[in-house]
């Protein structure tokens, strides 16, 4: 027998299975997707030298408001704010403080928003000034790490062989894939099945099928892929203060492919675009 509370929540648990979406749960998850990607676009010119992470914080969670949405980050977990602010070696989970930028900081803004019940989680690079050469290159091969691993995604395919386009691609170039953290699936669940990792072998692990709903947010240091995290219990760090750099997008697997939720209305997530001068 289930009960009536049983009834109307087993839809919002994570019970070991990839759920698999409709056209209307397509539909939310559009919309979600685009207004965190609005949201990033908007943060394009107010990343500067100088502005504190509260203030980004700040102004993701009146975009929020504005736009009829919560931030998912705030109070999750006793997590505190509305969006994750992760500068320079820290590799994800930065949380947004009195700090300001600094000339030459690289910054990976976080965002999820709940949109009518749906979920849209992004994650962009923006640079502060002039950066290092090895820094904008980290920040290529990171954007482009996270679009071969999208570029895999279809019916039949396996969450290994998303892993193994990133891996692949990255180690050959000197560069670290962090293996504590993974991607997600999501949608009426922030954090749900499946995990995606983003190392792998072809033809492993779960296979994908139509109206599944994941993020892939590689995070890849210019050192070793080793993370700590610090006593606050969330900011994720390198163990050898290496660069770290991450990009993310919510896809859903369609009938013939992949669609991404969370592209830029204005094309600004590819890098260099997303560094604001
Ligand atoms: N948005 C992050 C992700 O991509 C999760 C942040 S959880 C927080 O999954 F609590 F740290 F905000
Ligand atoms: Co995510
Ligand atoms: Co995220």
């Amino acid at each position: 027998m289930v009960s009536y509370v049983d009834a109307v929540t087993a839809p919002l648990r994570k019970n070991g299975q990839i759920k698999i979406h409709g056209p209307q749960a397509f539909e939310g998850m559009r919309r979600a997707g685009r207004l965190v990607a609005e949201c990033l676009d908007m943060l394009t010119g107010e990343v500067r030298e100088g502005v504190p992470t509260e203030r980004i914080d700040q102004l993701v969670f009146e975009f929020a408001m504005d736009h009829g949405a919560f931030p998912a980050t705030l109070m999750y977990r006793g997590y505190e704010k509305s969006c994750c602010t992760s500068i320079n070696h820290v590799v994800c989970h930065g949380i947004p403080n009195d700090k300001p930028f600094r000339a030459g900081d690289i910054v990976n803004i976080d965002v999820t928003l709940l949109l009518d019940g749906w979920h849209g989680d992004s994650s962009r690079m923006y640079a502060i000034g002039e950066i290092p050469r090895r820094a904008e290159r980290l920040i290529e091969v990171t954007y482009e790490a996270l679009m071969r691993g999208v570029a895999v995604v279809k019916p039949g395919a396996t969450v290994g062989d998303i892993g193994h386009a990133i891996q692949s691609y990255v180690e050959p170039q000197h560069m670290s894939v962090v293996r504590d953290f993974c991607g997600h699936g999501l949608g009426r669940l922030f954090h749900d099945e499946p995990n995606i990792v983003h190392i792998g072998r072809p033809g492993e692990g779960s296979v994908l099928k139509p109206g599944m709903f994941f993020t892939i947010e590689p995070m890849i240091n210019l050192g070793r892929p080793h993370v700590k995290v610090l006593s606050d219990g969330w900011t994720a760090v390198t163990r050898d203060r290496s660069l770290s750099a991450q990009f993310e997008h919510a896809v859903g697997v369609t009938e013939t492919g992949v669609e991404v939720f969370t592209l830029s209305p204005k094309g600004l997530e590819r890098p260099p675009a997303s560094t604001a001068a």
